[in-house]
């Protein structure tokens, strides 16, 4: 963009500027941190050396991610799933049918892997949730895992927030709920990771138009307290559910919190035909739908109500569930999931080169 010199440095002092209140505001509202999540209700579940592996296999979480550990028991309190020996023992290891390795977790020389010899019939388990801009690529994991556990469709063991389809179209019961801003967004240091200037820009752009309420947290949404979370989002209008990199798939829990509030997301990430393969065309904006910032600010801020609650109808037909509401812990599902599958999974497979599978 050509501009006379001190127009220009001008505007480079208030795109500065405006970058500032961005991130000051991002870290101006701090919510209280989840207490320690079970540190006293550890399974005491121990193995029965008499029960039969062709019944319940093992399964042996080799890394707790990010060092929280939580209780198995969940596995069958909240999600009915009860298939498998779940353990963190590693001395299970050479009975263990499936071991979970946890991608972050795995140290760059493998050396915190697994030393004895492999049994035959032992499938290993790659565990990430994190998009492929935060994923690091740690050498030599090729042709060394069975199983995928991440949030990809074509995963073989796929962990999503979906929505699930109502059995009978129910009367609408939806109150929506009082709101007092228009357009909020939650940033999390966790996010503050790789990729994320894309986001930053586009907020930046945003705010030059409408106001946007930041709300910041010391770890992910999710780790908030949960009534903060959803109440703060239910408070506003819309909701920017600003993915920290773009890529297919990854269309994270930023979405479904807005869709449990009751807010209608505004969504940044990969293309809205992508989104529809997961949601309901009229449940979200996409930033796409507009040819700038400026005019995504003119809808929201001209949208009549009666439009509004159109991005409502869905719930006739379909429900949004909350991430674990008591347990606080995004991991648990995934590894109850793994559990479920091993039990059911008896294929040989070799994941070969996994990078250049997660990457495209
Ligand atoms: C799991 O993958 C390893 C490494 O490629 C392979 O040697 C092993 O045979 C596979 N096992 C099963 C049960 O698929």
């Amino acid at each position: 963009m050509m501009m006379p010199a001190p127009k220009k440095t001008l505007y480079l002092a208030s795109m500065a500027a405006l970058g500032l209140i961005c991130s000051i505001l991002a870290f101006s509202l701090y919510f209280e941190p989840p207490s320690p999540v079970c540190q006293s209700t550890l399974a005491d579940e121990e193995y029965d050396e008499g029960m039969d592996p062709s019944e319940k296999p093992i399964v042996l979480l080799w890394f707790w991610p990010l060092g929280v550990k939580f209780d198995f028991k969940v596995c069958s309190s909240y999600f009915n799933i009860n298939s498998c020996f779940l353990t963190a023992d590693r001395s299970l290891y050479s009975k263990a049918q499936g071991v979970i390795f946890y991608h972050k977790s795995i140290d760059w020389g493998l050396r915190n892997m697994p030393k004895g010899p492999r049994p035959a019939f032992q499938k290993w388990i790659w565990f990430n949730v994190e998009s492929p801009t935060n994923t690091a690529k740690k050498p030599r994991l090729t042709n060394l895992f069975n199983l995928t556990l991440s949030y990809r469709r074509d995963a073989d063991i796929t962990v999503r927030n979906e929505l699930t389809i109502r059995k009978t179209e129910m009367k609408d019961d939806f109150v929506l709920p009082k709101k007092d801003k228009l357009v909020c967004w939650i940033v999390s240091n966790k996010d503050k990771a790789t990729g994320t200037a894309l986001r930053e820009r586009y907020c930046r752009e945003l705010s030059k138009h409408v106001k946007i309420h930041v709300f910041g947290t010391a770890y992910a949404g999710y780790r908030l307290s949960y009534e903060k979370y959803y109440s703060t989002i239910a408070s506003c209008k819309f909701y920017l559910s600003f993915e920290n990199s773009i890529h297919r798939d990854y269309i994270t829990e930023k979405v479904n919190g807005p869709l449990v509030a009751g807010t209608v997301p505004v969504v940044l990430g990969p293309p809205r035909e992508n989104y529809e393969q997961f949601l309901p065309s009229d449940a979200f904006i996409h930033i796409n739908d507009f040819p700038d910032a400026k005019s995504l600010a003119e809808f929201l801020l001209d949208m009549k109500d009666e439009a509004y609650m159109r991005y409502f109808e869905w719930r006739k037909f379909y429900t949004a569930t909350p991430h674990l509401l008591s347990i606080n812990n995004e991991f648990i599902q995934p590894v109850c999931l793994a559990c479920d599958h091993m039990s059911r999974d008896k294929d040989f497979h070799v994941v070969h080169d996994l990078y250049k599978w997660y990457s495209t």
